[in-house]
């Protein structure tokens, strides 16, 4: 028996903020992103919250890829307070900040209660406002750590497209193929069904079309509201039928060498792809074999309007569209062109991040289970 549910309920639209007005409760701990308190948006939060007569706490100490001593930081300064509820309000790294100092905090608050969480995301990518996911860097391993629970799904997510008008166009590209990682791998785990299916279907769809406008013009709001439903779509999709290999490779680049983290999925998705799916460099087309993952590779290059002959050249167009939206715009195509470490530091460090990929939750949801040595040579043809 399977069972499907999405237990987050999303407000969403024009005034969708305005939900904020309803809550009843007595104090609200708001975990936001400097960037969301330095630009005064904070106010479209703690001003509906102060129209409704809660008063609130703001913790903005959240930095990329958030740190266990910051969740630390935060876990104090919210036991220091009588919040009831939680808000998050930023990008996936302020969403993740939230819920681990949420489920921390947890066994410190009397009655061992889970506090609210209403996640409101500034950037369209990590669908963090309805997944169980929280990813935390341990500095010192120099690697990030995936936690998977449903004690860290959000009660509430606020998808407003007033709050992404300000990404800049290098974080849109990151972020929305980002998405488009979470919609192909729920797409080809083993773990998919017709439900998983059709979210991220509608989410590649999302991106095929929506993507490279929002990119290119920050006032195309149809574009800008697109993905915000697409990176949420993807979020629910992948919370049920889980990520892969290529999260798994992007968690220990973004842990070692701070590569953002959708611009380290962009990087690895080509060699990811061709992996899961057998093709080999010059193989005979009609030497692939027709697995779960080729068939999904193949409906996703049919969504993105790609036209093909047989599932070979689909598989290989869906490579070239990756490489296409990198181009365009103006995303790192490999490791050294990040300019984030030397070839010898990279080179060096291979061994302990094939280590890592193999060790990170995410992996164990890929299709093809990889071997030491081929997440090896994966991460040696990122360079
Ligand atoms: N929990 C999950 O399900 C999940 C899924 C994928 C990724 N993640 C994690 O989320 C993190 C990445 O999140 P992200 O890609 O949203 O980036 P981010 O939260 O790290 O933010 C990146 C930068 O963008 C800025 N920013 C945020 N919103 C902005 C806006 N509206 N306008 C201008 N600047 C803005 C931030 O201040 C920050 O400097 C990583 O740690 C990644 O591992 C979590
Ligand atoms: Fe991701």
């Amino acid at each position: 028996m399977n069972s499907f549910q999405i237990p987050t309920a999303i407000h969403f639209g024009t005034g969708a903020l305005d939900w904020l007005k309803t809550l009843k409760c007595r104090h609200v701990f708001v975990v936001a992103d400097p960037f969301v308190v330095k630009s005064g948006a904070i106010t479209q939060i703690t001003g509906r919250l102060e129209a409704a007569g809660v008063p609130s706490t703001i913790f903005s100490e959240v930095i990329p890829d958030p740190p266990i001593e910051t969740v630390a930081a935060g876990v104090k300064a919210l036991l220091a307070t009588e919040a009831d509820v939680m808000v998050a309000i930023g990008g996936g790294s302020a969403l993740d900040t939230a819920k681990l100092i949420r489920e921390f905090a947890r066994p410190m608050r009397s009655g061992n209660t889970l506090l609210r969480l209403v996640a409101i995301p500034t950037t369209s990518g990590t669908g963090s406002e309805v997944t169980s996911f929280a990813i935390v860097t341990d500095t010192a391993a120099r690697n990030k750590v995936t936690l998977v629970d449903d004690s860290l799904l959000p009660q509430d997510a606020i998808l407003d497209v007033e709050l992404v008008k300000t990404v800049p166009p290098a974080l849109v590209a990151d972020t929305g193929l980002d998405v488009f990682t979470h919609a192909m791998e729920a797409l080809v785990s083993p773990q998919h069904n017709d439900f998983t299916d059709a979210l991220a279907q509608k989410a590649i769809e999302l991106v095929g079309a929506y993507l490279l406008r929002s990119y290119l013009d920050a006032g195309d709001l149809r574009a800008r509201t697109k993905m915000h439903s697409a990176s949420c779509l993807a979020g629910m999709a992948f919370n049920a039928a889980s990520l892969g290999l290529n999260h798994g490779i992007a968690h220990t680049l973004g842990g070692h060498f701070h590569i953002p983290h959708g611009r380290a999925n962009a990087i690895v998705l080509p060699q990811v792809i061709a992996f899961n799916a057998g093709l080999e460099p010059g193989m005979a087309t009609s030497a692939l074999q027709s697995t779960h993952a080729v068939r999904a590779y193949v409906a996703c290059a049919r969504l993105l309007g790609l036209q093909s002959m047989c599932a070979a050249t689909a598989v290989r167009a869906l490579i070239q569209w990756v490489g296409f939206m990198r181009h365009e715009m103006k995303v790192p195509a490999s490791v050294s062109e990040t300019g984030k470490c030397s070839e010898a530091e990279y080179r060096a460090a291979v061994p302990e991040m094939a280590d890592a990929a193999l060790k990170d939750r995410c992996t164990a949801g890929n299709p093809r289970p990889a071997t030491h040595d081929q997440v090896v040579a994966i991460l040696n043809a990122l360079w």
